[in-house]
């Protein structure tokens, strides 16, 4: 990620939002564990409350904002938002500062996740126990809306406190990676001789791993990174992108709708390119465990404040939702 040339093009303006302030995360190691600490289930509270924030902010027309709240406000990991708030406090930034790139990242993703479940792409009804925007507000209006978080994500990438430029091309071009691996994921446009497995991982590289590597490269960003840092925290993210994505498909085909609040079983029957389809349901899990091992030695290199980085991958790794 981030070897495009070039300017980005930053817009709006860059207003400050009240977040919160929180205290620094612990610098003892989190065991192996699929539930999240403490600390990140009070960040979460305070990324909902700054996206709530956000959004309340935005002038929008009334159906609009109703689809982009739907799409955003209700459930969600937000596993992006935690990556961004644990790599800037890993190389000593401050949660507050963060934040904006917190919410922009999240706002992509739910965009991301908008145009998924359209009917022209994975035509899925239920997302995070609800009917998706598409069912709940129609075609046009997913589609708009899915277009309105993407600017507003540029939004609020611009209002990062430091490094505004940089993080909010880290997230342009992360969109764009995410946006290719759809086309592949979807529509395919691979050479003939690519093998499936190198093909799996071109897939999930762009689809899902941009969006990680760019969580943390914001996250570093705004907390003022070394290049020896962002590198570092480049590969970690990497690592989750990976881990993530195979987990994903993994649940697709062993976990139940209720477990997950979305359909299961999808990929197969669209004849989609997975990790357990491609190595087998066995050898993924073991893939997982490996990523996680190699996750734990980045973490440990990056230094104490770092930590709680693990404790998210041991989540990300066990994770059954
Ligand atoms: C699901 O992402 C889509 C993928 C990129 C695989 P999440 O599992 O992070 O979805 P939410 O935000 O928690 O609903
Ligand atoms: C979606 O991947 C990835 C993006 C939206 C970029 P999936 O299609 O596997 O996600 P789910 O399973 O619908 O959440
Ligand atoms: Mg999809
Ligand atoms: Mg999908
Ligand atoms: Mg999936």
């Amino acid at each position: 990620m981030g070897d495009r040339g070039g300017q980005p093009h930053v817009a709006g303006p860059a207003t400050r939002l009240p977040y919160l302030v929180m205290a620094p995360p612990s610098t003892s190691a989190s065991p192996v564990s699929a539930t999240l600490s403490e600390l990140d289930l009070r960040l979460i509270t305070q990324v909902d409350e700054a996206l709530g924030t956000f959004l309340n902010a935005v002038d929008l027309p009334p159906n609009l904002k109703s689809a982009v709240v739907h799409a955003v406000l209700a459930g969600g990991k937000r596993m992006r938002p935690l990556l961004v708030l644990h790599s800037a406090a890993a190389v000593g930034g401050s949660f507050l500062d963060a934040m904006p790139a917190a919410v922009a990242i999240e706002l992509v993703h739910a965009f991301s996740l908008v145009h998924d479940d359209l009917p022209a792409l994975d035509n899925d009804r239920m997302r995070r126990g609800r009917p998706t925007v598409w069912v709940a507000f129609g075609e046009a209006m997913a589609i708009l809306a899915g277009d309105a978080l993407l600017s507003l994500a540029i939004e609020s990438a611009t209002a990062s406190p430091r490094a505004a430029g940089e993080i909010t091309r880290e997230i342009a071009i992360a969109t764009t990676h995410m946006i290719n691996g759809q086309v592949l994921d979807t529509l395919g446009g691979f050479a003939a001789q690519e093998s499936d497995r190198d093909r799996l991982h071109r897939i999930h590289h762009n689809k899902t791993g941009a969006l990680l590597v760019a969580s943390c490269r914001m996250g570093g960003l705004s907390g003022g990174a070394t290049t020896e840092q962002l590198a570092h925290l480049s590969r970690w993210g990497s690592l989750m992108g990976l881990m993530f994505q195979i987990v994903d498909d993994l649940l697709d085909e062993t976990a139940s709708a209720e477990q997950l609040g979305k359909a299961v079983g999808k990929d197969r029957e669209a004849g989609k390119l997975t990790f357990p389809g491609v190595m087998g349901i066995e050898a993924s899990r073991a893939e997982v465990a490996r990523l996680d091992l190699e996750a734990r030695n980045l973490v440990r290199e990056l230094g104490p404040r770092a930590a709680p980085l693990q404790g998210l991958a041991d989540f990300l790794a066990t994770r059954t939702h």
